[in-house]
């Protein structure tokens, strides 16, 4: 459940008017709902009950600091991927010793890093990658606590793209080389074996890959019981998936229920999750303005003022995004009419929409809102086509907070440099 509901056929987020903070922000504009945030952070933290867990919030599908803050002041850790990700969690006062560093390509510089403030656990992915941690905290004269991440080659039944525990994938080391990898990180002196992680995908709407990787988890911990090495807990990473168009994936209390039956052996076995997208996606919506309908024999159009610059996700991965009117209470007119438009976007690209073949009563100059934008919206904006990045707005409660202002045209090319 979500705080965008209408009220009179006006679209709120919480308390607030959207229309009213559109205007007062402009558009194309994401909102966010902070009650909608926390009540998603709760949903998995309470599900855990007296059972040792750390909810790690996967930093990469929002990473405005207003958002880590929220999550930060819940008592949330993070998943982080990078340095960048590492410093926001920081700036936005998050505990550094509740992170957990995910990613193919730690840099030494970004291990140096996270070893100085002191992070939780890195989730380490190759053989290379566990050798050059332990060089780097030799240098440092510190033990870096380490978790591999194992790909347990199970197929999320998602979207290819944001598949990540099969074989074919970069991600971690196969369950076959493991123990071998583990046995390695036993030798070196300055690591120190903390856990075992996978993440097999992203918006998984089944329980059952999860089950099945947790299984091939657990007997891999068991084995390494057998080399004398013990795990102080397992990581299964995030991928919970939301209802974007009728899906019904799994409550987080399904899925830890099913988690902890599996677990009843283990109880002092800390279980860490990544969860992203079912806490944000939903607590977010992205505001844009019909600035012409046009239409063709085949077609109608509604051409809006954000484009996949500011949401990328229909383009890149076909996703489905409902689409609903800001404004219900405005009448049916000669312009305004009721139709099945594609929403497109300002971009000189075919793949520049946010949804296709909606049924909408629209009109020039008004506002339509894409739900669950607030996962991976944002995050993954880009100023193609030199378009400023939108502004962010969080509601709390009556209140509409400004939390990323719009970008200016000379901020686009603040970095750049002619030639002498
Ligand atoms: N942990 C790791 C190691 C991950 O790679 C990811 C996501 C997560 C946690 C969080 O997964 P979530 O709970 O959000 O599913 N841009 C794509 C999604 C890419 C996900 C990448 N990894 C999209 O818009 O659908």
């Amino acid at each position: 459940m979500d705080f965008f509901q209408y009220q009179h056929n006006r679209l709120m987020a919480e308390s607030v008017v959207v229309s009213d903070i559109a205007e007062q922000f402009g558009t194309p504009l994401y909102i966010y709902s902070r009650a909608t945030l926390e009540r998603h952070w709760h949903a998995f933290d309470n599900a855990f009950g007296d059972h040792p867990h750390l909810i790690c919030y996967a930093v990469k599908s929002n990473s405005n600091i207003a958002v880590l803050n929220v999550m930060a002041k819940l008592g949330s850790g993070f998943d982080i991927v990078s340095q960048g990700e590492l410093e926001r969690v920081l700036a936005a006062g998050g505990d550094a010793s509740k992170i957990v560093f995910s990613g193919v390509a730690k840099t030494e510089q970004e291990i140096a890093r996270a070893l100085e403030v002191g992070i939780r656990c890195f989730n380490v992915e190759s053989i290379s990658e566990l050798k050059r941690i332990n060089h780097v905290a030799e240098k440092m004269g510190k033990i870096a606590p380490i978790s591999l991440r194992v790909n347990p080659d199970v197929d999320a039944k998602t979207h290819p793209y944001i598949s990540t525990g099969l074989k074919e994938n970069k991600f971690g080391v196969s369950v076959d080389q493991a123990r071998a990898v583990y046995r390695l990180a036993q030798s070196l002196p300055h690591i120190n074996i903390s856990g075992m992680d996978c993440h097999i995908g992203s918006q998984l709407t089944e329980l059952q890959p999860f089950l099945d990787a947790t299984d091939r988890l657990l007997v891999l911990m068991q084995q390494l019981k057998e080399d004398g090495i013990e795990l102080r807990h397992l990581d299964l990473g995030g991928g919970l998936g939301v209802p974007y168009h009728g899906e019904q994936p799994p409550h987080p209390s399904e899925y830890t229920t099913a988690l902890l039956a599996k677990l009843s052996a283990y109880p002092q076995l800390e279980i860490i999750l990544e969860p992203g997208r079912a806490i944000t996606a939903n607590a977010g919506i992205l505001v844009s303005k019909v600035e012409y309908l046009k239409s063709n024999e085949s077609r109608h159009f509604a051409i809006v003022d954000a484009g996949m610059n500011d949401m990328i996700r229909p383009a890149l991965y076909q996703a489905y995004m409902e689409i609903i009117e800001v404004d219900r209470t405005l009448p049916q007119t000669e312009q305004r009419q009721s139709a099945v438009y594609d929403i497109v976007g300002p971009i000189c690209e075919t793949s520049d929409f946010l949804g296709k073949q909606r049924q909408l009563t629209i009109a020039e100059g008004d506002l339509i809102a894409q739900r669950s934008a607030g996962a991976y919206g944002a995050s993954m904006s880009s100023n193609y086509n030199s378009r400023p990045r939108t502004a962010e707005v969080m509601v709390d409660g009556d209140q509409a907070h400004l939390i990323k202002r719009r970008e200016s045209y000379a901020d686009l090319w603040r970095d750049e440099k002619l030639l002498p």
